[in-house]
């Protein structure tokens, strides 16, 4: 009887341990979550996107097709690594995947300056866990 309850009362503290590191890991998470609009690219970076726009995307988009609200409906709210999921994977719609991953955010950063969004010191990062952690606004 008493084994069997301190065995209750060890299992039991190791599921409050297991809740309070999930709980830990997702408030981290949370906090390092940061928004378009406490500046996530660079000028330099923008005008290099609007190069590469000008090449590889305007002989078919227009550029307010970005800053319109089909395209909140698709990206607002979400990580700014969908966006990039979607363009590099389909875009450009004649040569998919076709562009390095440093191009592809190039071309995001122009979007972004598109939409008002201010510079910042540090450019829009490439790699998966980096864009996760930026959230696409409607300006
Ligand atoms: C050969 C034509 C063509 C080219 C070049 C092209 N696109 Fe597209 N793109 C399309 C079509 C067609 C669609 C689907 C219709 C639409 O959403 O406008 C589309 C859709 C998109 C979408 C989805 C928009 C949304 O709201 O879901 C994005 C983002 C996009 N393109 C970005 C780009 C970027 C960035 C480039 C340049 C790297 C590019 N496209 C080059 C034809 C093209």
């Amino acid at each position: 009887m008493t084994h069997r309850r301190s065995f209750g009362a060890m299992a039991g503290k190791s599921a409050v341990v297991v809740a309070c590191l999930a709980a830990l890991s997702a408030g981290i998470v949370a906090q390092d979550k940061r928004s378009v609009k406490t500046g996530v690219y660079t000028a330099a970076q923008s005008d290099r996107g609007q190069a590469l726009f000008r090449s590889k995307c305007a002989s078919c988009h227009a550029p307010n097709r970005f800053t319109d609200d089909l395209f909140y409906t698709s990206f607002a709210g979400k990580p700014m690594w969908e966006m990039f999921d979607v363009i590099s994977d389909t875009m450009p719609e004649d040569n998919p995947a076709s562009m390095t991953p440093e191009e592809y955010v190039d071309v995001m950063a122009y979007l972004l300056k598109l939409n008002n969004f201010p510079t910042g010191d540090t450019e829009l990062p490439v790699g998966k866990d980096a864009l996760s952690a930026i959230v696409m606004e409607k300006p």
